[in-house]
């Protein structure tokens, strides 16, 4: 991971909402307010600018986007997909009666902030490597701060969530949660995500969930991004957040049965494969 610098598959995710928002395709899944929210964060917090933002906008860069499909067929409204998808998660999972929702690795998403004027009873919390949080924090700052939303700067795996969040007296490890892992758990070593999955069961309380999506890997245990892996592990890498962690899907339940959670399909509304990654739904429910 590249330290000085915010993360830019962080920056390239919400930049590439507010690009989805002017297609028909973006208009009809994206949540409300989410294409408004990801650029007013984006621009407030300085990673692009106001010339960058009329170009994500503007109908070349969706063709930028369908040219490159080739690399990644269907990434571009898989990404919009998945955002539908968490926040259809935490609803339901606020619905069921949690009180908390943390999100891992936010990056500039908006759920957070969006969510917690309107569920002023949850509180939500997000974690990201310091440089990504702090700017994040100094949007937040500009926007509007919300009493129920905590920006957490901690590079995850340096310290153990447990430990992070006790320092942070307001969240409670018996109340009913909901953790997000959106995008992150390919960046992580395989012994980090065993650890992360193991952290997030000290931390939560009786059915919590934890929502989050992967890259699997093929029949051979390699990651399997479609035909240009090769190509895409080498880009991710130069970028800086190489892609380390997949898992074979039939795998999934197994691998978190071992850890003490229990994958929910019928929590997940069938999602199945969405271009490059899996979502998923696990509860620690007995
Ligand atoms: C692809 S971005 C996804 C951002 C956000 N979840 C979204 O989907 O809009 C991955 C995010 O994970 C964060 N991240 C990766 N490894 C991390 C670590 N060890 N500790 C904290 N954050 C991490 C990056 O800084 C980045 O913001």
């Amino acid at each position: 991971m590249r330290t000085g610098k915010p993360s830019k598959t962080a920056i390239k995710v919400s930049s590439s909402i507010v690009t989805l928002g002017t297609t028909s395709y973006g208009q009809q899944i994206l949540p409300d307010g989410l294409v408004d929210a990801s650029e007013k964060i984006l621009l407030a917090s300085g990673v692009v600018s106001e010339k960058g933002v009329r170009w994500i906008k503007s109908p070349r860069m969706v063709s930028v986007y369908r040219a490159f499909d080739w690399l990644l067929p269907g990434q571009f409204e898989a990404l919009g997909e998945r955002k539908a998808f968490f926040e259809r998660q935490v609803r339901a999972g606020i619905a069921a009666g949690a009180t908390q929702i943390l999100v891992l690795g936010a990056g500039f998403d908006t759920l957070g902030w969006r969510l917690a004027t309107e569920f002023p009873k949850v509180k939500f919390f997000e974690i990201d490597h310091p440089v990504t949080a702090n700017v994040k924090a100094k949007a937040v700052s500009k926007l509007g701060r919300r009493g129920n939303l905590y920006l957490i700067a901690e590079e995850l795996g340096k310290r153990k969530l447990p430990d992070v969040l006790a320092t942070h007296g307001s969240w409670n490890r018996e109340s009913r949660s909901v953790i997000l892992a959106e995008g992150l758990l390919m960046y992580l070593p395989a012994q980090a995500v065993r650890e992360l999955f193991g952290q997030c069961l000290a931390i939560a309380g009786a059915e919590s969930r934890v929502v989050f999506s992967y890259i699997p890997a093929g029949p051979d245990g390699r990651l399997d991004a479609g035909r240009w892996t090769g190509l895409m592990l080498w880009l991710q890498k130069v970028a800086g957040e190489p892609w380390l962690w997949s898992i074979e899907p039939q795998n999934i339940r197994s691998f978190l049965e071992g850890i003490g959670w229990k994958i929910a399909p019928e929590l997940e509304g069938g999602t199945g494969r969405h271009s490059t990654e899996y979502f998923a739904v696990a509860t620690n429910q007995a």
